[in-house]
């Protein structure tokens, strides 16, 4: 028949699998993705001039390009330069954390403009440094604010690894390539796939409001 589930059952299995590596390929570039997003945020409302136009310069071209295409720079065009072949795996949390800190820089920075102008004010009246005030009373704040923001960032970084797959990593959405061409049956394959983004995204959701419920608490 036209579409058979029973055939594919046995690579389910197979399939399956790959959460793993997508998991640990969403979890690798959003960690990246957030330490450096939170450095370019800071250069983006610092009064270095260079600085604010380095991070403004950098979120532009990475918001600017196709995220696909920054991937095949790095995996493919890097080892042209370096003369070194990189791992699909690394070359992909690379560009998913670079691209991603571009993004999430912006978030942050908004956060942190979005925190009472009183609170830096009070700060600096009672002397506290500009590193402390930051680390202890902006950014906290600015957290909580963008946990929504980021939680949606995790989201979009979990359903675009699927792109992952060109370069070869064996995450899911390989694997239900993978599964199609060994059976010559993709529909299948491609709808298990489905399911498990759509699973990942809603317990995403699901979590994203249960720590901003946890956060809003102090309120
Ligand atoms: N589809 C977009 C692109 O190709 C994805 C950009 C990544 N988005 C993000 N929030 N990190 O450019």
């Amino acid at each position: 028949s036209i579409v058979d589930f029973s055939t594919i059952m046995p690579s389910v299995p197979y399939i399956l699998k790959g959460i793993l590596t997508t998991l640990k390929f969403v979890v690798v570039s959003i960690l990246l993705g957030f330490v450096l997003g939170t450095v370019l945020s800071l250069f983006k409302i610092s009064k270095v001039r260079v600085l604010r136009w380095g991070a403004d310069a950098y979120t532009s071209i990475f918001r600017g390009t196709p995220l696909i295409l920054q991937l095949l720079i790095i995996y493919n065009a890097t080892p042209q330069l370096t003369g070194y072949k990189i791992e699909p795996f690394l070359a992909g949390v690379l560009t998913f954390g670079l691209n991603s800190a571009a993004y999430v820089s912006e978030i942050i920075r908004a956060g942190i403009n979005g925190v009472d102008k009183g609170q830096r004010e009070a700060s600096m009246a009672l002397g506290v440094s500009y590193g402390s005030m930051m680390r202890q009373i902006i950014l906290p704040q600015a957290l909580k604010n963008i946990l929504p923001a980021l939680m949606n960032e995790f989201i979009t970084l979990t359903k675009e690894s699927a792109i992952i797959a060109v370069i070869g990593t064996t995450d899911i959405m390989r694997r239900a390539q993978i599964v199609g061409a060994d059976t010559y049956r993709y529909f299948e394959p491609l709808i298990t796939a489905g399911i498990i983004y759509y699973v990942m995204v809603m317990a995403l959701t699901v979590l994203g409001r249960m720590l901003e419920r946890r956060m809003s608490r102090g309120d």
